[in-house]
């Protein structure tokens, strides 16, 4: 349990942990390649060390060392022959980027495996991964009639297909990637709304011959094995956001993130706060293995209310729990449409978040693919409920600076999976009264 309250200032500089979806696609990666690789500033969440956990039970040997909250890995890659039959079932705990992403590896590999995960991912949508792989020829299965995790897989040689992903999922895409590496003939992706393209990049990166131009993906498999890749994994746009959202809404703040991921596919949130009037300053860009990086400012702002909707929601889908935040705060109102993808996440996010917002003291209106949020109304200090949630408990949290009297939060640790250091980062930008200058 934690609680929140106001501060009269926050200020500081905060070091974000590495970004989520490129630490798992780095380890996935890198184990399949050639030789060794060392990856830097790997994500310290519970979901990557479930990735790193089943890679283990894979036979791929991994060692992890340095500071908890920014961890190296030294990875040697076994190819795609190297990989060996689990002895039990792989544990993707609460990450539905291990299991979609190693469904994808595993279809081609000729042995069984059995995937499955926490109550919250065994809940979790599954017939959009098992559907694609099998018009590869995999044999893949799931409870429910294939609906949902365990996921039981019989590996066997697949081919490439065609396909137009009827999600702008990027954990389908890239477990059909995956399995495309190792397919016979070529893989052909459509995905009418982009969605983040580390896998893409990563797989350029890494030797593999892929072409795309966003909305088409051409992969052809692979004819010698992927180089192994070492490199620095840029901060997490989606742990930034949370200060983000804090430096816009609270009245006296200045806050600086540096190294942070800005790859065009996940800076909605950019693009949303700025059009909110949000004072963000972007600065030293530069690139880290075809990744975008640079560091972030962000100040004390009046925000108003926006409408969010269509191409935009794939690249901040997890972020507009912090943004219906900031939406609370806005002058106006605030609508986020055509993000019923938020239903089938680590909790329904649309119900669990307007619930303890409402809580709080927000006015909303809950939509079946998004939210109004009356902004401008004041916010009290309840108690909350994270859902299990991280992403909950971090937005909730932020939205614990700018109420009136205390949020008392159950279920907090949960923050863990994707950002471990984020209630001792919040502790370090909050000047108590008697320290404001
Ligand atoms: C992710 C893709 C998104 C996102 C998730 C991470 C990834 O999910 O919400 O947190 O790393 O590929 P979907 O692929 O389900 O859209």
């Amino acid at each position: 349990m934690r609680t929140v309250k106001s501060c009269p200032r926050l200020e500081g500089e905060i070091t974000l942990p590495g970004d989520k979806s490129i630490s798992h696609r780095a380890a996935i990666l890198n184990s399949s390649a050639a030789g060794k690789a060392q990856i830097d500033n790997f994500a310290p969440g519970r979901d990557c060390l479930a990735t790193v956990k089943c890679l283990k039970a894979l036979g791929v040997e991994i060692h992890k060392r340095g500071p908890k909250n920014f961890p190296a890995l030294s990875v040697s890659g076994i190819g795609e022959s190297g990989f060996k039959e689990a002895g039990n079932v792989l544990d993707a705990e609460d990450s539905g980027t291990t299991m979609r992403l190693l469904g994808g590896l595993l279809s081609s590999q000729p042995f069984l495996s059995i995937v499955t995960g926490d109550t919250s991912l065994r809940s979790r949508p599954m017939g959009r991964l098992i559907e694609p792989l099998r018009f590869m020829g995999a044999e893949i299965w799931g409870r429910g009639k294939d609906s949902f995790a365990p996921l039981v897989i019989r590996g066997r040689k697949l081919h490439g297909i065609e396909f137009s992903l009827p999600v702008p999922s990027a954990q389908i895409k890239s477990a059909i990637l995956l399995a495309g590496l190792f397919a016979q003939g070529n893989t052909i992706l459509h995905q009418p709304i982009p969605s983040r393209d580390h896998t893409e990049r990563l797989l350029k990166q890494m030797g593999a011959r892929l072409e795309s131009d966003g909305g088409l993906i051409s992969l052809a498999p692979l004819s010698s094995p992927l180089s192994p890749l070492s490199f620095s994994i840029p901060g997490d746009i989606s742990s930034a956001a949370y200060f983000l959202v804090a430096g816009a809404i609270h009245p006296n703040a200045k806050i600086i993130m540096r190294n942070c991921g800005i790859n065009p596919t996940r800076t909605g949130i950019i693009d949303v706060l700025s059009a909110m009037g949000a004072k963000i300053k972007i600065e030293n860009e530069r690139w880290e293995a075809g990744e975008p990086l640079a560091d972030i400012m962000i100040e004390s702002s009046d925000l108003r209310g926006v409408e969010v909707g269509g191409d935009i929601i794939p690249r901040l889908i997890d972020e507009i729990p912090v943004l219906a935040v900031a939406g609370c705060v806005a002058k106006g109102k605030t609508v986020i449409r055509d993000a019923s993808e938020l239903r089938v996440k680590e909790s329904d996010r649309i119900a669990a978040l307007l619930n303890e917002l409402s809580k709080m003291g927000a006015e909303v209106e809950e939509l079946p693919d998004g939210m109004v949020i009356h902004g401008g109304k004041s916010l009290s200090g309840t108690t909350v409920d994270s859902h299990s949630d991280h992403r909950l408990a971090m937005s909730l949290a932020i939205a614990g600076l700018i109420a009136k009297g205390e949020i008392t939060m159950d279920h907090a640790q949960v923050a863990e999976v994707s950002y471990p250091a984020f209630w001792q980062d919040l502790l370090t930008l909050r000047v108590e009264q008697n320290k404001v200058k």
